[in-house]
């Protein structure tokens, strides 16, 4: 087994409040990691800190062997970690494929007199691209919508997109914050079968849930923060039977 993620002492401080709390774990490559914890936990802060958007106060993010803590989020994003948001970051009046387009434009290297001369690196690129977006059309199932704006499809095919966007950059870890955030219980299958899907191309997640049903049936290994602390991790269902867990969720981390 490959560690291709590792978090050590992790910490995050916002004026007098910690954040994120000397926070430790590895990640193995091709597993799907939850992160759970109830609201302000510091979840969305983890993975602020390991995209790089934010900086540790104190930690280390290692990933594929590389000390990246501090690192920009653009070469953080080259070096094959992709995110979503918790709030569902689209260019909403745009075409679904072009929301594709522009999350591949951080692969490619045309600058302006690629585009103006027509360069053959500019014609490979643009192919290589079309290729791309076709590619992820299908593998998200989003191909009927191809030409909608983004903000008129339905939310939970909005969720799918977002995720799409982020593997244009064929990422080796995905971080998904709340993918089935503001949808309905009823209408989380396609999101899950589709993460089901990238695990299945070998790609690493780690996803930050509070829909139990979820988490049980796609993750590995369950990290849960409480006020910025790890307080359980391990095998999803003895997570779950955490006494710390069960009191910091409010008995709602129920299989
Ligand atoms: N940029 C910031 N400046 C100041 N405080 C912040 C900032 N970002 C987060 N916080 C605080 O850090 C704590 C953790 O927030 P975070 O967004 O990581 O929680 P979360 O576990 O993702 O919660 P939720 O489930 O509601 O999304 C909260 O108390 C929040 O108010
Ligand atoms: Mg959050």
């Amino acid at each position: 087994m490959t560690t291709l993620l590792r978090v050590e002492g992790l910490t995050r401080l916002f004026g007098g409040l910690v954040a994120v709390n000397k926070v430790d774990f590895d990640v193995e490559e091709g597993k799907i990691i939850a992160i759970i914890g109830p609201n302000g936990a510091g979840k969305s802060t983890l993975f602020n800190l390991i995209g790089g958007t934010i900086s540790p106060s104190s930690g280390k993010v290692f990933f594929a062997g590389n000390d990246i803590t501090g690192w920009k989020p653009y070469s953080i994003a080259r070096a094959g970690i992709a995110r979503t948001f918790q709030t569902t970051a689209l260019f909403e009046e745009l075409p679904v494929y072009v929301n594709l387009v522009i999350g591949h434009r951080m692969r490619t290297r045309s600058g302006l007199w690629d585009v103006i001369l027509h360069t053959p690196r500019q014609k490979r690129e643009k192919n290589e691209t079309t290729a791309k977006v076709l590619e992820v059309l299908e593998f998200t199932e989003l191909g009927e919508y191809i030409n909608a704006p983004a903000g008129s499809i339905p939310q939970e095919a909005q969720k799918r997109l977002a995720i799409g966007v982020a593997l244009m950059g064929n990422p080796r870890l995905l971080l998904l914050d709340e993918p089935t955030g503001g949808v309905g219980m009823g209408e989380t299958d396609n999101i899950i079968a589709l993460i089901d899907r990238i695990r299945a191309k070998g790609v690493t997640v780690c996803v930050i849930e509070h829909k139990m049903r979820m988490i049980m049936s796609l993750a590995d290994r369950i990290v849960a923060l409480n006020f910025g602390v790890k307080i359980a991790e391990g095998d999803p269902q003895r997570v779950c039977d955490d006494p710390a867990v069960i009191e910091a969720y409010l008995g709602e981390c129920i299989a």
